[in-house]
């Protein structure tokens, strides 16, 4: 059965139990009956996660000259939130049509010292209430962004569809801080940036819809938003999202921390008639453009997208067509008989070899040799190395491609270069 063929009706039901099976993805707290809206990574959920946090990284932050990187409290002062419009604001509506907040709250410190708080519900406010800090620092030069990855708390009133609405999760933000003239030109710019990750991790732009939110159902902040959707399994529903804040958020911790929030331009670029601000100094509260992804959004769906069922040599198979800078596991090595001391030491000296060159790569001698390849396959592996009796005799090893099975023979030495 091809992918296209598949209906997707139990597809979410099979990669929620492949998640447990192989070790992605468990119910959090388990043993003790789970914890609604509550999931932990295991080891290749753990790996998968860093893959694609690493790889926004190096896209957004590290490969530009424009980012920079603050990694923020997720308990803050509780004026934050009343400032930033959380408090009054980010609710929704109970069936009862009360509103809820969803806000989770907490207090800190002891006894009658203790203030209440809350968790963060989104990584952004943090990054604001650090612009001046930023500014002060670096002095950068407009356009420029402050990015933040970190966990984010929402105590969602009904948590569903997997790791698709949790009350515990990851974002991966920028705040991008322009000239207001500009929102319109940044906002198009990162649009097609954002579709251009999407690609970068093997989603097609045809699988992503784009949604203008209309006015009403926009968050307090936003002037425009624009929603990226993709076809989950349950649904057609918001994979990232793209806000135009104003200077909304800016403004409000200026006016209620008494803090002033400008920015001072130094050299401003002249305007059409030649004017600059007073004294050839300009000096205002910036805008803001916010590129926002989840990245347990971007797990599931890359499980989803990853996720095929075919019939290789008559038998049915599962695989993860993972792209490969992203599979938790990138090459495994085998012996192709675990009971031969000498093909077992054999693998694990091509094993050292080939992790010196290739991150994430796994020593495999559970079951035989089909196992190994159906369970490689189930978890993503692109390529699987087999030392058999060939090996001692020529140094070469078979390599195994996931997506074909087919197997090819290359010399030991031209491992790294095939394999990268
Ligand atoms: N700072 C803007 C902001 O937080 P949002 O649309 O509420 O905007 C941003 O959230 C992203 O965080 C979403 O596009 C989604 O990927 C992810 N996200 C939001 N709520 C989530 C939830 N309950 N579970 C998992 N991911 C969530």
């Amino acid at each position: 059965m091809t992918k296209e063929s598949q209906s997707s009706e139990g597809t979410l039901e099979k990669i929620v139990s492949l998640a447990k099976r192989r070790g992605f993805v468990f119910q959090g707290s388990e043993i003790y009956g789970g914890l609604a809206g509550m999931w932990d990574y295991g080891p290749l959920g753990v790996s998968l996660k860093r893959n694609i946090v690493d790889a926004w990284w190096k896209k957004f932050v590290s490969g530009r000259e424009d980012m920079y990187a603050v990694d923020t409290a997720v308990i803050m002062n509780p004026r934050v939130w009343e400032a930033s419009g959380h408090v009054k604001g980010f609710a929704d509506s109970l069936e009862s049509g009360q509103k809820f907040n969803v806000m989770f709250k907490t207090s800190v410190g002891a006894g009658d010292g203790a203030v209440g708080s809350f968790l963060r519900p989104e990584t952004a406010q943090g990054t604001f209430v650090n612009f001046k800090n930023v500014i002060d620092s670096f002095h950068p030069k407009l356009p420029f962004g402050i990015a933040q990855v970190g966990k984010a708390f929402r105590n969602e009133i009904a948590p569903r569809d997997f790791l698709f609405r949790s009350r515990e999760f990851e974002q991966m933000e920028v705040e991008y801080f322009i000239r207001e003239k500009d929102w319109q030109r940044q906002f198009d710019y990162w649009r097609e940036e954002m579709l251009s990750w999407v690609e970068s991790i093997g989603v097609s732009r045809k699988s992503i819809h784009e949604l203008e939110v209309p006015p009403a159902q926009r968050a307090h902040y936003s002037k425009r938003t624009l929603d990226f959707e993709y076809d989950f399994p349950f649904g057609r529903k918001e994979l990232y999202g793209l806000a135009y804040r104003g200077d909304f958020d800016l403004k409000s911790h200026q006016s209620a921390s008494g803090t002033a929030l400008e920015y001072l331009d130094e050299d401003p670029p002249a305007g059409p008639d030649g004017t600059v601000g007073a004294g050839g100094k300009d000096r205002f509260i910036p805008h803001v453009i916010e590129p926002t992804f989840g990245v347990d959004r971007t797990v599931l769906a890359l499980l989803c997208e990853a996720y095929n069922e075919d019939e290789l040599g008559g038998e049915k198979r599962v695989f993860l067509k993972f792209p490969k800078h992203l599979a938790p596991v990138r090459v495994a090595v085998f012996p192709l008989l675990k009971n031969k001391p000498n093909l077992v030491a054999k693998a694990r000296e091509v094993f050292r070899m080939v992790r010196k060159e290739i991150p994430n790569a796994m020593f495999d001698d559970n079951g035989n040799i089909g196992k190994r390849y159906r369970r490689q396959d189930e978890i993503g592996t692109p390529h699987c190395i087999t030392v058999d009796f060939e090996t001692l005799e020529n140094d070469t090893v078979t390599v195994r491609d996931r997506d074909s099975g087919r197997q090819e023979r290359f010399a030991v030495h031209k491992l790294a270069e095939v394999l990268s």
